[in-house]
């Protein structure tokens, strides 16, 4: 299994270009599903989750073409199968994404239970209660949910917490369902804005993405369409953390700042200075980082996603930050992890308790999920000696070539077996 090996201690310097975002990738590709056209989606991230889904894709009979860095065209004609099987859904939850779409366009969907993970139980039922209220006819046997309808039918739906693929199924689901569908208490995240640009763009009727409240007026064939997915807005903000860390003034290029200031707010707070300059953020780092508390929250709050970054950042600040994590129960995976470095961090029940700064030593490190790899790369480039990051390949399934991006700025580190 590849690890990665960080000798810490040297400052970042230069520019960092962002990648198109995995989770708004994702739902982009199911969607294609919804037509029988060709979609062509370009600022894919070269990650492994997305190679994962156009997997998933060409499994169920979808014809993949990729055009060049980054881009591909999928067209899905006849299909070859209804289902996403156990071996695929295991490795990427985001697999559930092709439920919506399968049932609403070819009348039927296999798709695997994806079960607990690393940072909580993650259930699917908002997601399979919305396709009942649209009529599908839903069984749980042998680890699969089986969804199979003539025709879906719009429906009023209100969600009782935010989910974001849920929401962006049943928004997927809705554009081919007959009749209106309200869909309320709907998470707002830019991902979702920019999956129904989409699936406007394909010719779908959506009203209120971004918003709590979605109507989609559905019944209409769709048809292809291009679209650019947004950039990462995750992955800026973890080198956005880098730069607080151990920058010399480290440029991240091609950004969104508007999808990004929950964390800018909080950066700010701690003394971070960030210039923006159009496309270009500028992160300087402050003599003294002051630790502030966190809680995540869904967008526009603070994302879960940036929650294990922040808090590698917090162990260089001074004083304590309360650290809370409302949206996963078991997203301190990375606590251990840092502490085995040298960090002082207390958790209590959802919260971690990070005081701080603490000289961290360089050691062997596990990293259990996507995000809490991120934050063990950022402790060990802040860190003395150096640090090695075992099973790298939950850093591959999100991050496009972390290693090179991070050489490219100054650090030192590879890429290990
Ligand atoms: N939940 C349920 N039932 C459901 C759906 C969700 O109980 O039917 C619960 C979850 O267990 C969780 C909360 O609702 O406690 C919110 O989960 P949500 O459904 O919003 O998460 P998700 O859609 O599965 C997406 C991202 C995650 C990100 C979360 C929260 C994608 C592909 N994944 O997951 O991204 O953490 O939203 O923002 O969009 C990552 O990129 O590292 C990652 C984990």
């Amino acid at each position: 299994m590849d690890k990665l090996r960080i000798a810490g201690g040297r400052f970042l310097k230069g520019r960092v270009a962002v990648a198109g975002a995995k989770n708004a990738a994702l739902p982009a590709l199911a969607a294609t599903l919804l037509t029988d056209d060709a979609v062509e989606l370009t600022n894919l991230p070269r990650v492994r989750d997305v190679r994962t889904m156009l997997r998933v894709l060409e499994q169920l009979g979808a014809t993949v073409n990729e055009t060049g860095a980054g881009a591909a065209t999928v067209r899905v004609g006849r299909l070859q199968s209804f289902e996403a099987p156990y071996d695929l859904v295991k490795t990427m939850r985001a697999s559930v994404l092709v439920l919506g779409p399968l049932v609403a366009r070819h009348g039927r969907a296999r798709v695997s239970l994806p079960g607990g993970c690393a940072i909580g139980e993650r259930p699917i039922n908002l997601h399979i209660d919305g396709l009942q209220k649209m009529g599908a006819d839903i069984t749980i046997e042998h680890g699969y949910v089986e969804a199979k309808a003539k025709r879906l039918r719009g429906a009023s739906i209100t969600f009782p917490f935010k989910t974001v693929t849920g929401t962006e199924n049943l928004m997927m689901a809705a554009t081919l369902a007959e009749g209106t569908t309200r869909l309320g208490h709907c998470a707002c995240e830019p991902e979702i804005v920019d999956l129904a640009e989409l699936l406007v763009s394909m010719g779908a009727v959506i009203h209120g993405a971004g918003t709590e409240d979605i109507v989609i007026e559905g019944g209409q064939p769709l048809r292809g369409a291009r679209h650019r997915v947004i950039p990462d807005r995750i992955e800026a903000g973890t080198y956005l953390c880098a730069g607080a860390l151990i920058g010399d003034g480290i440029e991240v290029v091609g950004a969104r700042a508007d999808h990004l200031e929950a964390a800018l707010t909080q950066l700010a707070a701690c003394g971070v200075v960030i210039e923006r300059t159009g496309e270009v953020l500028r992160v300087l780092r402050p003599e003294r980082l002051v630790a502030r508390d966190l809680r995540t929250s869904p967008h526009p709050g603070f994302p879960t996603d940036m929650q294990a970054q922040y808090m590698a950042l917090m162990t260089q600040a001074s004083g304590t930050a309360l650290i809370a994590e409302t949206i996963f129960e078991r997203r301190f995976m990375h606590v251990g992890e840092l502490q085995r470095m040298g960090a002082n961090i207390r958790i209590d029940g959802r919260s971690a308790a990070v005081t701080g700064p603490t000289r961290l030593t360089g050691a062997q490190v596990m990293a259990t999920d996507l995000r809490a790899s991120a934050c063990l790369v950022l402790a060990g480039l802040a860190a003395d000696g150096v640090t090695v990051v075992d099973r790298a390949y939950h850093l591959d399934r999100g991050y496009e070539s972390m290693e090179t991006k991070l050489g490219a700025l100054g650090a030192s580190i590879e890429r290990i077996r």
